[in-house]
C-alpha cells in the first residue's frame, strides 16, 4: 500500500478512547476515508500516563484507518489535552520599521515576538501563539495590518504553555508506531474546527468539550480565544461515581448512564427499578433508577457549576455572547444541554462535527470533534498560501508549530 496524495491523518488521545482519521482535502468539505477507533487505557485525564499501552492503542486505530481508507499514515497531527495546558493573555508593542511608516511582515514578527511570556514557567513551553487582536497608534480591532500606516504596531494574543515532558511523551508514543509527528493540537482548538461556525467564532461563543478525563473551556469572540482552560472532571467521573454508589462494575455503571441515566431525575417515575450486577459477584441486584440519576445529576451539576466559574472568572456576561456548544462524548448525556442552558443562562447547543463527508455516518458524534477537527486543522495548513489571509490567527499557530516540530 502506498500513501494516496492529499490526504492528511490525525490521532486524537483521549483519556477514554484513541481516534485516528484519515482526510482527503479539497473544497469546503472534507472527506474522511478512514478512521479507527480503540479504548484508551494509558492515559489518564488526557495525559500519556502509560507509553506502551498508549502506543499499542493507537498501533491498532492506525491499522483500521490505513485499512479502510487504503492509505499509509506517514505523519499526523495529534491532540493534546490536560490540565497541564494554561492559556494566558500578553500583548507586545513596538515601533513600525517598514519603509514609510508601512507595516510589513517583520514588524508583525517582532510585536508578536514581544508578546511572548514574559515568565514561562519552569518544566513549560509555548504550544501555540493565537492572535486576538491587532492594533496601530492606539487604533485597534485590525485583523490584517500588513500594508497598513502607523507609528506603533501592537498586538493581543493568547498563549497556551504546556508541560514539555506532555509534549514529548506524545512524541515518544507516536514514535513508537513509526508516525512523523506533524504537529501537537491543543485538544479544544481542534474540535472548534469540527463544530463551531466562523460565525459562532466572530460573535461570541463558549465552547465547552465534555470528554472522559477533562472538560476544556474556550471562549471566542471577533474570531479569536480570549480564555481557555481545563477542568479536571468529564464524563468518566460520573461513571465512577456511580460504579462507587451503586457497587457495580465499571464497564456496567458506563451502560446504564448511556442508555438509562439522564440528569433530571425527578421526571424519572419513584417506582422505576433497574437490575445491575453486584461487584465482584455476578449477582443482579435491583435498585431504584431514580437514585441511579441523582448520582449523576449531581456530578454533571458540579462540572457545570465549575463551568459558570471559570465563565465568571473570565468575565464571559451571557449577553455578550450567541451561546455555548457543548461537545466532546460527554455532552451526550441526557438532558445536559437543557441542564446546561438553566445553569448558564445562554442558550446551549449541543456540536456535532459540521461539513464533513463520510460514509460512516456515526462518526459525525461530538465524541469525534477533536480527531475530525484536526484534519480541518491541518487542511488550513496545506491551503495553497494565495487562498488564504496573509496573518489569519490560525495560520500563525500553524506557522510556528511546524517551525518547532
Ligand atoms: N450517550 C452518552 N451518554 C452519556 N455519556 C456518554 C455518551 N457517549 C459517551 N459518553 C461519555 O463521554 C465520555 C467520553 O467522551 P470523549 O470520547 O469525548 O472523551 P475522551 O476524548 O476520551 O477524553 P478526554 O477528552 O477527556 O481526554 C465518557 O465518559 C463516556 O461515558
Ligand atoms: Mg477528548
Amino acid at each position: 500500500m502506498s500513501k494516496i496524495k492529499g490526504t492528511v491523518a490525525s490521532i486524537d488521545l483521549g483519556t477514554t478512547k484513541i481516534c485516528v482519521c484519515i482526510g482527503r482535502l479539497g473544497g469546503n468539505d472534507i472527506e474522511i476515508l478512514g478512521t479507527g477507533w480503540h479504548p484508551s487505557t494509558g492515559l489518564k485525564r488526557g495525559v500519556v500516563a502509560n507509553l506502551s499501552e498508549t502506543a499499542k492503542s493507537v498501533k491498532a486505530c492506525l491499522e483500521q484507518a490505513e485499512s479502510e481508507a487504503q492509505t499509509v499514515v506517514e505523519s499526523a497531527y495529534i491532540s493534546v489535552g490536560g490540565t497541564y495546558l494554561r492559556g494566558v493573555n500578553t500583548s507586545g508593542e513596538v515601533d513600525v520599521r517598514g519603509r514609510g511608516n508601512c507595516v510589513f511582515s517583520e514588524d508583525i514578527k517582532r510585536a508578536v515576538a514581544e508578546a511572548d511570556p514574559k515568565e514561562i514557567p519552569e518544566g513549560y513551553e509555548i504550544l501555540h501563539k493565537l492572535t486576538q487582536d491587532f492594533s496601530l497608534d492606539g487604533h485597534g480591532g485590525i485583523d490584517e495590518p500588513i500594508g497598513m500606516t502607523g507609528n506603533r504596531l501592537a498586538v493581543k494574543m493568547h498563549v497556551i504553555l504546556n508541560a514539555s515532558a506532555v509534549i514529548q511523551n506524545i512524541a515518544n508514543t507516536i514514535n513508537q508506531v513509526n508516525v512523523v509527528v506533524d504537529g501537537v493540537v491543543m485538544q479544544q482548538l481542534a474540535s472548534a474546527e469540527a463544530v463551531l461556525t466562523q460565525d459562532e467564532k466572530e460573535l461570541g461563543t463558549v465552547l465547552v468539550d465534555i470528554g472522559g478525563g477533562t472538560t476544556d473551556i474556550s471562549v471566542y469572540k471577533r474570531g479569536s480565544i480570549w480564555h481557555s482552560e481545563v477542568l479536571p472532571m468529564g464524563g468518566a467521573l460520573i461513571t465512577k461515581d456511580l460504579a462507587i454508589g451503586l457497587r457495580a462494575p465499571l464497564q456496567d455503571a458506563e451502560e446504564i448512564k448511556k442508555s438509562l441515566g439522564t440528569v433530571f431525575p425527578t421526571e424519572v417515575p419513584d417506582e422505576e427499578i433497574i437490575e445491575i450486577r453486584e461487584m465482584g459477584t455476578d449477582r443482579q441486584r435491583v435498585i431504584s433508577r431514580r437514585l441511579v440519576c441523582q448520582i449523576i445529576e449531581a456530578r454533571s451539576d458540579e462540572i457545570l457549576k465549575s463551568v459558570k466559574n471559570v465563565l465568571g472568572k473570565a468575565k464571559v456576561r451571557p449577553e455578550l455572547i450567541s451561546g455555548v456548544v457543548l461537545t466532546g462524548g460527554g455532552s451526550l448525556l441526557n438532558g445536559l444541554r437543557e441542564k446546561a442552558q438553566d445553569t448558564l443562562g445562554v442558550e446551549v447547543r449541543l456540536g456535532y462535527p459540521i461539513n464533513f463527508r463520510t460514509r460512516k455516518e456515526e462518526i459525525l458524534n461530538p465524541g469525534y470533534a477533536t480527531a475530525l477537527g484536526l484534519v480541518r486543522y491541518a487542511k488550513d495548513i496545506h491551503q495553497d498560501p494565495s487562498e488564504r489571509p496573509a496573518w489569519s490567527g490560525l495560520r500563525k499557530i500553524k506557522a510556528w508549530l511546524m517551525e518547532k516540530i
